[in-house]
């Protein structure tokens, strides 16, 4: 065949092959809304039509014979057939693949557990990957909200009882005052003081964790120098911590500086300091730290409280969590706290772009809240 002739054929094909490819793109146009087997089954088709035109248009140009053209036309024919039906068959496979994806669309609804299908192309392999890890994330994250919901629940009963108790005993303190039955009213007008006291610093700190989640609380950073501020905590507990009679002291690093809301950060630590003294028992020491730990500045309270079983670490900045001890009291009066103060720890920290943790210490047979914040820049 001279390069003329095979320039023609070439020429010919391609002619017939583009229109072909043409209409073949109109009605994939026409169709695209359909299942992605009968667009498989229109590449099949404008493959095979294509040969087919091409080859008719040759056989008329070239005055093949009609045997030749029967020939090309039978072996077109079983390549159409074979194309047909391996498009079928992939295409079948394809839809499997996606119900199986549609399936595990639906288990994210469902809250089902998540399923991995590894069969299939990559693309679609790496798309399940990708659902039964938002499966995943999405289930996490319903648990927790599971969790807060049951903890709020927690909150609002706790809450109630912290101060339905002490209420019930300024009414009868009130009443015995009202009365003239009371045997030593000096000292239940002391009492009612300090419990009234105590109930105006539990809806205070409702209030602040109130501005914490809903995410108003007002910092007005400044730079801290953490000795000043460590010297002006342990001050403020001395008296407490010598009716205990708890050691406390403190240590910080040198010229150590952060920047901080200085009454957000001073209630984070005395919140602290007055936990770690609670929970130490007489002739114990509370101790606090100030170091640099890398471009981030640590603050911790170590006391000696015998340590904090696996469940209580998990849970004591737990909003209105308390130990069992914190909660009961046997004489009915109001209990030492609600619970609030480490969830206030938390949120502040937080809000510094901090973090805080609990862990144990074997040697004081304790635990150490550590408080992390970035350091000056
Ligand atoms: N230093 C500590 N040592 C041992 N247990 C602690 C310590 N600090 C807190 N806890 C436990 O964590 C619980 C929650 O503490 P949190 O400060 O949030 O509440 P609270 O002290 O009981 O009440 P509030 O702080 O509202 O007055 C406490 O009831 C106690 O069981
Ligand atoms: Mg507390």
């Amino acid at each position: 065949m001279t390069t003329g002739a095979a320039a023609e054929i070439l020429g010919v094909a391609l002619g017939c092959a583009l229109v072909v490819g043409a209409i073949g793109l109109l009605v994939a146009r026409l169709i695209r809304r359909r299942s992605l087997r009968w667009q498989l089954l229109l590449v099949a088709t404008v493959a095979a039509l294509g040969a087919y035109a091409g080859a008719l248009a040759i056989a008329q140009l070239m005055f093949l014979s009609a045997h030749d053209l029967t020939v090309m036309t039978l072996v077109s024919s079983v390549s159409a057939v074979v194309a047909t039906l391996v498009a079928a068959v992939v295409g079948r496979a394809v839809s499997g693949w996606s119900t199986v994806l549609h399936e595990q669309v639906r288990g994210l609804e469902l809250g089902t557990p998540p399923r991995l299908d590894d069969r299939g192309p990559a693309e679609l392999r790496a798309l399940s990957a990708e659902l039964a890890d938002v499966q995943q994330r999405l289930e996490s994250s319903r648990q927790r909200e599971l969790w807060l919901e049951e903890s709020r629940r927690e909150l609002v009963s706790w809450v109630s009882h912290d101060l339905r108790t002490p209420l019930a005993g300024l009414r009868a303190m009130a009443e015995a005052l009202e009365d003239g039955i009371a045997a030593d009213p000096d000292r239940f007008h002391r009492q009612i003081r300090a419990d009234v006291d105590r109930m105006a610093a539990m809806v205070d700190d409702l209030f602040e964790l109130s501005r914490i989640h809903a995410g108003v609380l007002k910092l007005n950073p400044t730079t801290l120098a953490l000795s000043d501020l460590v010297s002006e905590a342990l001050a403020g507990a001395a008296p407490v911590a010598t009716a205990h009679s708890i050691r406390i002291g403190g240590s910080v690093d040198a010229g150590l500086e952060v920047s901080a809301d200085p009454a957000g950060l001073s209630r984070v630590l005395s919140n602290l300091l007055m936990n770690a003294i609670r929970h130490t028992p007489a002739d114990g020491v509370v101790e606090v730290t100030g170091r640099r730990r890398g471009d981030a500045v640590e603050l911790s309270v170590s006391d000696g409280c015998g340590g904090l079983r696996p469940g209580e670490l998990q849970r004591v900045f737990d909003l209105g969590w308390q130990g069992d001890q914190a909660r009961t009291r046997a004489d009915g009066s109001l209990a030492q706290g609600a619970g609030l103060g480490l969830a206030i720890v938390k949120g502040i920290v937080e809000a510094h772009s901090g973090r805080v943790q609990v862990e144990n210490v074997e040697s004081t047979r304790g635990c150490r809240f550590s408080v992390l914040l970035p350091g000056l820049t």
